[in-house]
């Protein structure tokens, strides 16, 4: 009997693919069927593991840069001649353990730019390439920072926050599209960007997750599989939770 892969025929991009949640996601990606095009300001290392995988490439930008990403979906489409799927995962922390009062306005900025006009730029250009096909799939990574607000981290916890009203917004305005658009907000899942955060900050998130625990890089990518895939069509404007009980709303 032939076996089917879930995203078999299906092209995706995953933004932030080149470490963390992206490269596992686009590893998961690729493993069930698709052709899957990391999008990352840093080209991952050529002895690395993604670069066994043929049906994965890689385009070089900045999210938070128009131009970058016009250029990116506009050379997917060329390559493939469809996109069916984005998983936008690029994101950067800026401070932590730190009081607004302290906070530089050029990091405040920085940290928007990247989080919440990079999930502007990215759904809106995903979607206008998507919209003649009448199908797709954009997932946008929010935070439990976002929902909560973690102290010591206001300008993440704010642009997290603006991720979420943009998932619900642009998930109403393409509800009656085959086109979904949705949100996971994980809590602490160890990853370069965990590694990077002052101990305190790790201490401080991790002590509110009622499983006691981390998530894995595989509970992530199967949730963000299954919220790509086409099974999941009664789904839009929502934000998935991933905290281990931190968030149950
Ligand atoms: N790891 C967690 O605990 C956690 C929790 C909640 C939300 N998130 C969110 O999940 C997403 C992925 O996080 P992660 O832990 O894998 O991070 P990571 O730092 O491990 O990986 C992020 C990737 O994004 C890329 N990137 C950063 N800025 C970019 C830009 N301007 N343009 C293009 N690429 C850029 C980096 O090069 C890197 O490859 C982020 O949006 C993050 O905010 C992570």
């Amino acid at each position: 009997m032939e076996i089917t892969k879930r995203f078999d025929r299906q092209v995706a991009v995953v933004t932030g693919g080149s470490d963390g949640i992206g490269k596992h996601v686009a590893k998961r990606l690729a493993a069930e069927g698709a052709s899957v095009v990391i999008m990352d300001r840093d080209t991952p290392a050529t002895d690395d593991e993604l670069r066994q995988h043929r049906q994965i490439t890689f385009q070089a930008g900045d999210v938070s840069h128009e131009a970058d990403v016009i250029k990116a979906m506009d050379a997917v489409i060329a390559q493939h001649g469809q996109l069916d799927i984005v998983v936008h995962c690029a994101g950067i922390v800026g401070q932590n353990s730190t009081k607004i009062t302290e906070v530089e306005c050029e990091t405040f900025d920085r940290v928007y730019a990247v989080n919440l006009r990079g999930s502007f730029l990215v759904t809106k250009h995903a979607i206008a390439r998507m919209i003649n096909r009448d199908y797709g799939r954009v997932l946008l990574f929010a935070s439990i920072a976002g929902k909560e607000g973690n102290a010591g981290m206001c300008a993440y916890s704010a642009t997290k926050a603006g991720v979420i009203g943009l998932t619900k917004s642009a998930g109403k305005e393409f509800a009656e599209t085959g086109i979904t658009i949705n949100a996971i907000a994980p809590a602490v899942i160890h990853t370069a960007m965990v590694e990077a955060l002052d101990p305190w900050q790790v201490t401080y998130m991790t002590d509110k997750i009622p499983m006691k625990r981390c998530g894995t890089l595989d509970e992530v990518a199967a949730l963000s599989c299954w919220i790509v895939s086409p099974e999941a069509s009664f789904n839009t404007g929502a934000v998935f939770d991933l905290t281990g009980g931190r968030a149950t709303y």
